[in-house]
C-alpha cells in the first residue's frame, strides 16, 4: 500500500516536473510559437564580424524589436575557421577574435537567443566546414558556447530523401544529447518535402522553398521572390502545427535591392506595399519571422512594417495554425486564419500589376454572421458587418481582424 502510494507520488511528480522528459518532448518557448528574430545572410553574407553582429543585438532591444518578441540572433553561414588538432570546429578567428562563447555570453545578457550555422555534408552552401561525420562533436561544442538554434544546410549531399532524413535525424539526435536545449531548424529547401518529415526526425521548423531574392516575383531570372513563395507556400497549411513550422525564408523589408544573397537572380529591390505584403503573408502563415536588413538603421516605413504589433500577434497565436487559402485567382489571394481567442485574421492580397476594387461578402469565405472589422495595418476598427467593400493598390495586402458581434 505505502509503496503504491509511493509510486503514485513519483509519478504524480514526474508528470508535474516534466521529469523524464527528453528535451525535444519538451515544450519550449521555440515549439510553441514562431521562431522570430535577426539573420545575418542577407545583409553581410559571409562577411560577418563579431562587431557587427553585437550591434545587431544592441539595435533588436534599442529599437523595441525584442519587447515584441523578435528573440533570437542567427549567424548565418561564414562563421567557421575550420577544424583544430582535436576536430573541434572553430570560429574564424579574425571575425570572432573574442570567439563564439563570449558572443553568446553578449547576446544571452541582453535578454536574447543566439542561433548558428551548419551543413549536413563536409561543406556549407558558400564553402565552409561543415558537420558531416562531426554531428556530435559539434552538437557539444555548440552547447558549450550556449548556442540556442541551428540552421542546418544541405549543399553538397545527396539528393535523395532517404540520406536526407538519416543525416537531419544524425544532428537532432546530437543536439538532444548535446546537454542543451537547441532548436533545430532544416533548410533543404522543400524538394525533398521536409513538410512531411522533417518534425518526426526532430526539426521544429523546416524551409519549403529556395532562397528568396529580393524581388516581388520571378520573372524569368530564376529565384522565388515573395509572391512565388506565397504561392508555393499556401499548399501546406496542414503540416504547420505549433511546434513544426513551415519556413517561409528571410524577411526581405527594409533591404530595397541591397547587393548580396537576395540581390542575386533578379533582386532588384521591392516597394514598401510589397514588403508589407511579406510580412502580412508571413504572419497569416505562421512562419519564422527573420528579419534580414539593417536593423541598426531602419527607416520609419520599414519599422511600420517590422514592429507593427498587431500583425506579429497574428504570427505568435497561440492556435498554432496556418491560415487557409480560400480563393486564389488571377487577381486575388484570400487567406483567414482562425485564432485561439475565436477571432478571424483575414487577408486579402491584390497580385494583380494594377489597383483594384473588391467587394467581399464573408459567408463567402465560411465566415458567418456579423464582425466587427479591425484594420490590421491602419490600427482602427473601420466598421462592422458581413462583408468588406474597398480598394487594394497593386501587391498589396489588407489584414483585418475579424470578432463576431
Ligand atoms: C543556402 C541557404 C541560405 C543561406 C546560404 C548560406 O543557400 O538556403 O539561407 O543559409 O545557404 O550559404
Amino acid at each position: 500500500m505505502n509503496n503504491r502510494f509511493t509510486l503514485s507520488f513519483l509519478l504524480l511528480l514526474n508528470i508535474i516536473s516534466g521529469f523524464g522528459q527528453t528535451t525535444s518532448e519538451k515544450n519550449t518557448p521555440l515549439s510553441k510559437h514562431p521562431p522570430m528574430g535577426w539573420m545575418t545572410w542577407n545583409y553581410f553574407g559571409d562577411n560577418i564580424h563579431e562587431k557587427d553582429i553585437k550591434q545587431m543585438a544592441d539595435a533588436m532591444v534599442e529599437s523595441g524589436m525584442s519587447a515584441l518578441g523578435y528573440q533570437y540572433i542567427f549567424i548565418d553561414d561564414g562563421w567557421q575557421g575550420g577544424r583544430d588538432n582535436k576536430n573541434n570546429i572553430i570560429p574564424d578567428p579574425e571575425k570572432f577574435p573574442s570567439g563564439i562563447k563570449a558572443l553568446a555570453d553578449y547576446v544571452h545578457g541582453k535578454g536574447l537567443k543566439l542561433g548558428i550555422y551548419s551543413d549536413a555534408a563536409q561543406l556549407t552552401c558558400a564553402g565552409y566546414t561543415a558537420s558531416l561525420n562531426f554531428e556530435n562533436q559539434d552538437a557539444k561544442t555548440f552547447a558549450s558556447w550556449g548556442i540556442d538554434y541551428l540552421k542546418y544546410d544541405y549543399c553538397n549531399a545527396p539528393a535523395d530523401s532517404a540520406t536526407a532524413k538519416i543525416r537531419y535525424k544524425r544532428m537532432a539526435d546530437a543536439l538532444r544529447q548535446s546537454g542543451r536545449d537547441i532548436a533545430f531548424g532544416v533548410c533543404e529547401w522543400g524538394g525533398r518535402h521536409p513538410w512531411k518529415w522533417a518534425s518526426s526526425v526532430g526539426g521544429q521548423v523546416w524551409r519549403t522553398t529556395g532562397d528568396i531574392r529580393d524581388k516581388w516575383k520571378d520573372t524569368g531570372t530564376g529565384g522565388y521572390g515573395i509572391l512565388d513563395i506565397i504561392d508555393a507556400n499556401a499548399e501546406l497549411d496542414k503540416y504547420a502545427v505549433s511546434g513544426g513550422w513551415n519556413d517561409m525564408d528571410m524577411l526581405i523589408a527594409g533591404l530595397y535591392g541591397k547587393k548580396g544573397p537576395s540581390g542575386d537572380l533578379g533582386g532588384t529591390g521591392c516597394s514598401d506595399i510589397e514588403y508589407q505584403t511579406q510580412m502580412s503573408i508571413w504572419c497569416m502563415m505562421s512562419s519564422p519571422l527573420a528579419t534580414s536588413n539593417d536593423i541598426r538603421n531602419m527607416n520609419d516605413a520599414t519599422k511600420r512594417i517590422l514592429l507593427n504589433k498587431e500583425i506579429i500577434d497574428i504570427n505568435q497565436d497561440a492556435s498554432g495554425k496556418q491560415c487557409q487559402q480560400k480563393i486564389k485567382d488571377k487577381v486575388w489571394n484570400i487567406f483567414t486564419k482562425e485564432l485561439a481567442n475565436g477571432d478571424y485574421a483575414l487577408a486579402i492580397l491584390n497580385r494583380s500589376d494594377t489597383i483594384q476594387n473588391f467587394k467581399l461578402v464573408f459567408d463567402k469565405i465560411g465566415l458567418t454572421g456579423k464582425y466587427e472589422i479591425r484594420d490590421v495595418w491602419e490600427h482602427k476598427s473601420i466598421g462592422h458587418g458581413k462583408k468588406w467593400n474597398g480598394q487594394v493598390k497593386k501587391h498589396e495586402t489588407k489584414v483585418f481582424r475579424l470578432r463576431k458581434i
